[in-house]
């Protein structure tokens, strides 16, 4: 995990912070088997995680709440973003001075069934993912990220249709092309907000910032 997340780290600006572990390391200072479900350990393990990057952005006062509605609740000047996979958390952080916000999301490439793209692409996006899983999955994960830095924002629970990206798959960026209603922001913000992605081993992370207005 620690080289994946070295390859994540180098895709972000450096004012943000990353860590990322894995369920195993986290489970092995008591040698056992935990009694909790894996989505609690999931859940604890991403705390941890943004426990981390806190600290490694200089703050020791690193407690990661969770709002009511299921977002986390982040210590007074910060910003960031949690996310798991199959036993793997990572988290990111930065001062709000720096970004409004910001998302991330961490997916593997062979889950996604063919049939879900259609659930998930936009009219507009369906030329370019067409029936490829591996595009479908970045698409998902662009999607996933770009709905967690947006709600702290506009509170908005989007669906995979509301938002259209047009993606360059040889530079690993996205730009946001279009948004339903549901969002009503006028099209000039969407160049404050910034979405790279990476494929490392068997993963997509991608990485979600929206620039101070
Ligand atoms: C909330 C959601 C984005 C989480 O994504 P996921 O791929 O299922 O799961 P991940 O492991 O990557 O992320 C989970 C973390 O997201 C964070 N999260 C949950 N709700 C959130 C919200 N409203 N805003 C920001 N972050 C949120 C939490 O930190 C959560 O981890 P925790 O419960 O341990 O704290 C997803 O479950 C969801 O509801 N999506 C809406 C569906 C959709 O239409 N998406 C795209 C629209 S543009």
């Amino acid at each position: 995990m620690s080289n994946i997340c070295k390859q994540f780290s180098e895709m972000i600006p450096k004012k943000v912070a990353l860590f990322g572990d894995s369920i195993q390391r986290f489970d092995a200072p008591t040698h056992k088997e935990s009694t909790c479900s894996i989505r609690d350990r999931e859940f604890l393990l991403g705390r941890y995680c943004a426990s981390k990057a806190l600290e490694l952005m200089g703050r020791d006062d690193g407690v990661v709440g969770q709002n009511q509605d299921g977002s986390p609740l982040w210590p007074n000047g910060t910003i960031g973003s949690i996310t798991h996979s199959k036993g793997f958390a990572v988290a990111v952080a930065a001062s709000s001075k720096d970004y409004q916000s910001l998302g991330i999301d961490l997916e593997q490439m062979n889950r996604l069934k063919p049939a879900s793209i259609a659930r998930i692409a936009h009219e507009s996006e369906q030329k370019s993912i067409k029936d490829d899983v591996s595009r479908g999955t970045v698409l998902f994960a662009l999607k996933e990220s770009f709905y967690k830095a947006q709600f702290p924002i506009y509170k908005k629970k989007l669906n995979f249709k509301d938002v259209a990206f047009s993606i360059d798959f040889n530079r690993c960026e996205a730009q946001v092309q279009w948004t339903s209603s549901k969002l009503n922001v006028p099209k000039s913000v969407y160049n404050d907000w910034k979405v790279t992605f990476k494929l490392v081993e068997n993963y997509v992370f991608v990485f979600c910032l929206f620039e101070n207005a």
